[in-house]
């Protein structure tokens, strides 16, 4: 296990699980990444700690470090990575200048899809016992995922073509370098990114509270997940209300009964948290809620 990842819908507790798994793991004796790709995260606010792009030692936590990869600072490391590779290839077959640079960085999707690529890089260095990694909420992300397969296939066939018909080719090989390899590299690092998420390393949590929609989301996304060869290895049912003996909750107690059975018939590995009476950010709250966690990895 080198990856654990939280995935579900709005609010239902992905950064909890996520900060509290790392909090518990990293006091155990891990080094621990953790990771937030949420644009608008609050991961800082549950660790109790200012939190950068760029993963820092979480103070208070033994062997915690964590980023949050903000949209604006992504987009400048993209810039830096893939900018000029992508101005080499846009400018080998369109009249493009140097802000073009700009204009592809600011593309809707670019970087969201950049945060997945440092993810990989971060898994590639293999530079902690384990990275956790808290996603945005729901189906965007998935979205994301399938665009990251279908993206650089549809771009080589595009480029090809346009290569093709204006007979530029060879012209082009005498150049630099051969638009189509660095378009080939690309693809090579998306495949990667699938290859992490489908490996038997990747430990994928999706979270769910017992209520009817988020049940229904749930069983959507691990549907998309299957279909990318992406296994889901546990659910979490959080925020579970069990009897307690005033009137005004039972109708709510009982419908959590009723879709917690529901979840426990469609996934072999159920676990259930119930609604705690503290609330679980900082130190002490996070492992205080790492015990519901304990060995779900
Ligand atoms: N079992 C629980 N008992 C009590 N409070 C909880 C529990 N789980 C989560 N919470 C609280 O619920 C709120 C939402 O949790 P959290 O931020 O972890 O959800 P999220 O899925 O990350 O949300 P988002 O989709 O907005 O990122 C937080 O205030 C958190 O403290
Ligand atoms: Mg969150």
């Amino acid at each position: 296990m080198r990856l654990v990842s939280f995935w579900g819908k709005g609010g239902v507790g992905k950064t909890t699980c996520s900060a509290s798994l790392a909090a518990g793991l990293s006091e155990e004796g891990m080094d621990v990444l953790l990771l937030t790709t949420d644009p608008t995260p609050t991961l800082s606010d549950v660790l109790g700690f200012p939190l950068g792009p760029e993963p820092s030692r979480v103070e208070g936590f033994r062997g915690l470090w964590a980023a949050e990869l903000s949209e604006n600072a992504v987009i400048e490391m993209w810039k830096e990575r893939f900018g000029e590779e992508v101005f080499e290839v846009a400018s080998s077959f369109l009249p493009v200048e140097r802000d073009f640079i700009d204009y592809v960085a600011r593309a809707p999707g670019i970087a969201d899809q950049f945060m997945l690529y440092l993810l990989y890089e971060y898994w590639s260095a293999d530079g902690y016992d384990l990275i956790i990694w808290d996603t945005p909420a729901s189906s965007g992300s998935i979205r994301l995922l399938r665009l990251e397969e279908e993206f650089y296939s549809h771009m080589n066939d595009a480029v090809r073509m346009y290569l093709r018909l204006k007979g530029f080719l060879e012209r082009i090989r005498r150049g630099k370098r051969d638009p189509l390899e660095l378009i080939e590299e690309w693809r090579s690092i998306a495949q990667g990114i699938m290859d992490m998420l489908s490996s038997d390393s990747h430990r994928l949590i999706l979270v769910s509270i017992p209520e009817r929609i988020s049940y229904l989301l749930t069983m959507r996304m691990r549907k998309e997940l299957e279909e990318m060869g992406i296994d889901v290895w546990a659910l979490v049912v959080n925020r579970l209300f069990r009897g307690c003996g005033c009137d005004k909750l039972s109708r709510m107690v009982e419908i959590h009964e009723r879709v917690l059975e529901e979840f426990k018939a469609s996934f072999d590995h159920v676990r259930v948290i119930e609604n705690a009476d503290y609330e679980p950010v900082g130190r002490e709250g996070l492992l205080r809620f790492y015990e519901f966690l304990r060995e779900l990895v």
